[in-house]
């Protein structure tokens, strides 16, 4: 995997990807150089970089090594075009509000689900301020909470699923209009639609492969079970209800538990069916691989002549952008980019932060609000395929 470093985590023994200076003057004869020494780091620092890329799988993963020690400040840059990558320290307090609270977030979920285990009851006043403060983050900053729901790992899928789940719903409502009050249920019911999770055996839950037919019949009475633990919730609301014991049912009647048709579904369950497939085909799984968002939105369209209702899905995508904040687009120029945040009046000229060239070269991070820019989005490109690290950029 290719990672970009600071300069001062630089280590001997670490695989140089790209020096991220092509712009600048350097004695080495290579961009793509293993580091043998702290000769070599000098010389590295001495060049005036700030951060250099490394590629993990020919030396040292940074991140596997503890940490060192304050690191030895850089050098200045060269010039004055040093890569500035960051962003401003009131949006970048957003993101990381958005991810201490997704992880904190996970946690609760996990909590929950062991207690449901336990036997306990679910206890809504602890639930409620964790989803007020969701929903706070997606009317406030969208771009900075939905994009962390595409990276799972594999024994947090269940947790971290029902996260994402539900900040996904809080912004389809909100798209819809639909008032504060029922869009806080919405969420209270996409949070807790899993739950019934708790009682299905671990080893058909994570199981690292496709489920027997036995075992999928298992899986699917969450669903079942979701509703009875809910049912038995002080204070849980019918919309809530509606979300989780409604999340697999399909338009044309051919999903469960009940096989309920059309408008005998409600919204909220409509809403549900379509964010958790939706989730589910984008999160990479040991037994698939997860689709880029614009691919899974373009399947879900296409879905939507029998399984979901086809206005509905529009508004869906519109509340999450043709192209997904978080998802690589390959532009006209050749150039990939990241998508950074969505334009409600012009969804297909996100802002996007520029990051490589399909000549096979990164680039200095750049910026660009494809409103005012002549290049344009030509299509959705796969991180794994390039090799780029998803996290490293999404929104910061
Ligand atoms: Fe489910």
């Amino acid at each position: 995997m290719i990672k970009l470093i600071p300069i001062g985590r630089l280590r001997p023994g670490m695989y140089i990807h790209d020096l991220n200076c092509g712009w600048l003057q350097h004695d080495f004869v290579r961009n793509r150089f293993l580091v043998e020494g702290e000769d070599d780091v000098r010389k590295v620092r001495a060049i005036g970089v700030r951060e250099v890329y490394v590629d993990t799988a020919r030396g040292l993963d940074p991140d596997a090594l503890p940490l060192a020690p304050a690191a030895a400040p850089a050098a200045a840059p060269a010039s004055g075009e040093a890569p500035a990558v960051r962003t401003g320290s009131k949006a970048a307090n957003a993101f990381e509000r958005a991810r201490a609270l997704h992880r904190e977030a996970t946690q609760i979920v996990r909590d929950m689900l062991v207690d449901i285990r336990l036997g306990k009851q679910i206890e809504l006043e602890k639930v409620e301020p964790l989803v007020t403060r969701i929903v706070d983050s997606i009317f406030t900053q969208q771009d900075a909470l939905l994009p962390l729901a595409r990276l799972k790992q594999h024994d947090n899928y269940t947790f971290q699923h029902s996260v994402s789940v539900c900040a996904l719903m809080t912004a389809f409502a909100r798209t819809l209009e639909l008032p504060r009050e029922i869009i806080r249920e919405i969420a209270i019911g996409a949070l807790l639609h899993d739950v019934g999770k708790a009682r299905v055996p671990d080893e058909i839950l994570n199981k690292p492969a496709r489920l027997t037919d036995a075992e999928f019949e298992k899986m699917k009475n969450h669903v079942v079970q979701s509703k009875i633990i809910l049912q038995a919730t002080p204070g849980i609301s019918d919309i809530a209800l509606d979300v989780a014991a409604q999340h697999h049912e399909r338009h044309d009647g051919t999903g469960y538990p009940n096989r309920l048709k059309g408008e005998a579904i409600s919204l909220y369950g409509q809403m549900g069916a379509i964010v958790d497939v939706y989730d589910a085909i984008t999160s990479n799984r040991v037994y698939h691989k997860g689709m880029p968002p614009t691919e899974a939105l373009r399947k879900i369209l296409e879905w939507s002549a029998m399984h979901f209702k086809p206005t509905l899905v529009q508004a869906f995508i519109r509340s999450v952008g043709i192209y997904p904040t978080g998802s690589l687009v390959r532009l006209e120029s050749r150039r990939l980019a990241v998508v950074q945040a969505q334009h409600a009046d012009k969804p297909m000229q996100p802002t996007v932060k520029v990051i490589f060239h399909t000549a096979g070269h990164y680039l200095q991070p750049e910026d660009v609000d494809l409103r005012r820019s002549q290049d344009q989005i030509v299509g959705y490109e796969d991180f794994a395929v390039w090799n780029i690290d998803t996290a490293r950029w999404l929104p910061s």
